[in-house]
């Protein structure tokens, strides 16, 4: 099998996390989960989990510098050099910038960037039913803020470079996953 070089987008509580596993298993290439690798630094109390614990529960986003050593940390291990799955990065115009540059040094561009969309009153209801740290209803607000203004951009961005795959995540986690099995095995911009 082919491998991928996939980016799941979309804004926070739409499922990316839940998919991107299914997904990632399916193809066999690693689930990367920025949003998971930073909770488990603040869990293990090392130097990046605590830099970045506040801003966490807070609901902003941690600086585009300390993700782009994470991220390039992470996809230099060996079992992502086949392909991966990456969940909540990039998150800024620089961040895909930094994505670009690793991807040229690999010789090789992003197959898919999967969009979840998700209407927004159902995604405060998905997040206030789990009851992660920062899933109050301040860091909510906040998430959903930040993403509205800096990470929403990358949805045109991504369109443009004819990468894009919108699928319509306000369905069950069955039927999200097989809209997304189709996205990723055509060319095709909706599914
Ligand atoms: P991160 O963990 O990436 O959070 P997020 O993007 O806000 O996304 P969530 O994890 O909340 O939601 P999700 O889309 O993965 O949905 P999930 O599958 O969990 O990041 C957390 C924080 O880390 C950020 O706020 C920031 O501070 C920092 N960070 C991370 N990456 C960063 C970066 N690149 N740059 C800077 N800072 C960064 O599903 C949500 C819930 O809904 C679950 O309970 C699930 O069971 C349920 N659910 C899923 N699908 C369905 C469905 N189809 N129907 C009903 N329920 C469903």
């Amino acid at each position: 099998m082919s491998k991928h070089k996939i980016v799941f987008l979309g804004p926070p509580g739409s499922g990316k996390g839940t998919q991107a596993e299914l997904l990632a298993e399916k193809l066999g290439i690693p689930a990367i989960s920025t949003g998971e690798m930073l909770r488990a630094a603040v869990d293990e109390g090392s130097d990046l989990g605590d830099r970045v614990k506040g801003v966490m529960e807070r609901g902003e986003l941690v600086s585009d510098e300390m993700m782009a050593e994470v991220v390039k940390d992470r996809l230099a291990k060996r079992d992502a050099q086949q392909g991966f799955l990456l969940d909540g990065y990039p998150r800024t115009a620089p961040q895909a910038d930094t994505l670009e540059g690793i991807l040229e040094d690999r010789e090789g561009d992003l197959d898919h960037v999967v969009y979840l969309e998700v209407p927004e009153d159902e995604l405060v209801t998905r997040m206030m039913s789990r009851g992660r740290d920062d899933d109050t209803e301040e860091a909510v607000r906040e998430r959903l803020r930040v993403y509205r203004e800096l990470t929403e951009p990358l949805v045109e961005h991504y369109r443009a470079e004819g990468v894009l795959r919108t699928v319509d995540g306000h369905r069950t986690i069955e039927e999200v996953e097989v809209a997304i099995l189709l996205a990723v095995a055509s060319e095709a911009q909706d599914a």
